[in-house]
């Protein structure tokens, strides 16, 4: 059985983990158990759903801002969820199964994207950067789960941390950040650049907005942007790049093509470490 957006769930007797793809281990993990844990009572909320696995997929994905916590409600098919992990759902019967976010990740944000490592390689193709992939360390959550997080009911404001080999943090923002689905090759935009909450010199993401994502295997630019010059990577590439994150990780500073960097950062020269945040 198949489901919208590929999770999968091993059943370990009475635990579930549920990642968001066999390789990736640093997503979001939930663990299924009897309420019997120390908890804080909450009211919680109810949100449509269809099982206990929708539910999950629900609270892990789309729902991620409001959800810490969730149980299925079979009897009026429907979600209960509360923005607690260690909520209590006092009313529910004895043997439901209530899935709790494992991760220390504050409900306040959510990782899309990581490289400070760089053993984990980013050259993937179309269907890797719409599932997502990861090591634990290093990661891309994938499209569809970026699209379910941040689309036009519900734009985001995302922020880039970058830091550069001297040690140096910069960060920027953008509000209203959305992502498309399939059907528009996952087109991204934003409202505007905040300067006031941003200390790169310029906007490198400019140059991107309003762009579909490439791959090699799926390249949408007249020039290939996602081969060597883009590392072989994906990203919103257009006629290439002034920003890349995705790709290759270089150990050293230094400006080789296809490197991964952010030119308002430390211009055409690899970063040390770089994440993107979606921010409620
Ligand atoms: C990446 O992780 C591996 C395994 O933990 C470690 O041996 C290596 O030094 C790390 N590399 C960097 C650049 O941090
Ligand atoms: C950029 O801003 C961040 C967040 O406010 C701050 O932590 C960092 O030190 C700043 N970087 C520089 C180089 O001033
Ligand atoms: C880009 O790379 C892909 C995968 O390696 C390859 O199939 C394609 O021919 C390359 N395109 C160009 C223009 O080199």
């Amino acid at each position: 059985m198949s489901h919208p957006i590929g999770l999968i769930l091993p059943f370990i007797t009475a635990v579930v983990i549920i990642t968001q793809s066999e390789a990736a281990t640093s997503f979001t993990v939930f663990s299924a158990e009897q309420p019997a844990i120390p908890t804080v009572s909450t009211a919680g909320s109810l949100v449509p759903g269809k099982s206990k696995i929708d539910c999950a997929v629900r609270c892990a994905v789309v729902d991620y801002f409001d959800c810490a916590a969730t149980v299925y409600l079979p009897e009026s098919n429907s979600c209960l969820q509360s923005v607690l992990k260690q909520a209590e759902f006092g009313s529910v019967p004895p043997d439901t199964v209530v899935f709790r976010r494992e991760t220390d990740e504050p409900i306040s944000q959510r990782i899309i994207q990581s490289r400070s490592n760089g053993s984990l390689s980013f050259q993937r193709t179309w269907s890797e950067y719409e599932e997502g992939f990861g090591d634990g360390i290093d990661f891309w959550i994938g499209l569809r789960s970026i699209n379910k997080l941040s689309n036009n009911l519900t734009p985001r404001t995302l922020r880039m941390e970058a830091v550069k080999w001297s040690g140096a943090l910069y960060v920027a923002e953008y509000s209203g950040f959305v992502v498309g689905d399939a059907s528009i090759n996952y087109l991204m935009d934003y409202g505007s650049y905040l300067a006031d909450r941003s200390n790169t010199s310029a906007d490198s993401l400019a140059h991107h907005k309003g762009r579909v994502f490439s791959t090699t295997d799926r390249d949408f630019t007249s020039m290939s942007c996602s081969n060597s010059s883009g590392g072989y990577g994906g990203w919103w590439f257009n006629g290439c790049s002034q920003c890349n994150p995705n790709g290759v990780y270089f150990s050293t500073r230094q400006a080789t093509p296809g490197k991964y960097f952010w030119a308002s950062v430390d211009g055409m020269y690899s970063l040390k470490s770089i994440r993107l945040v979606l921010l409620p």
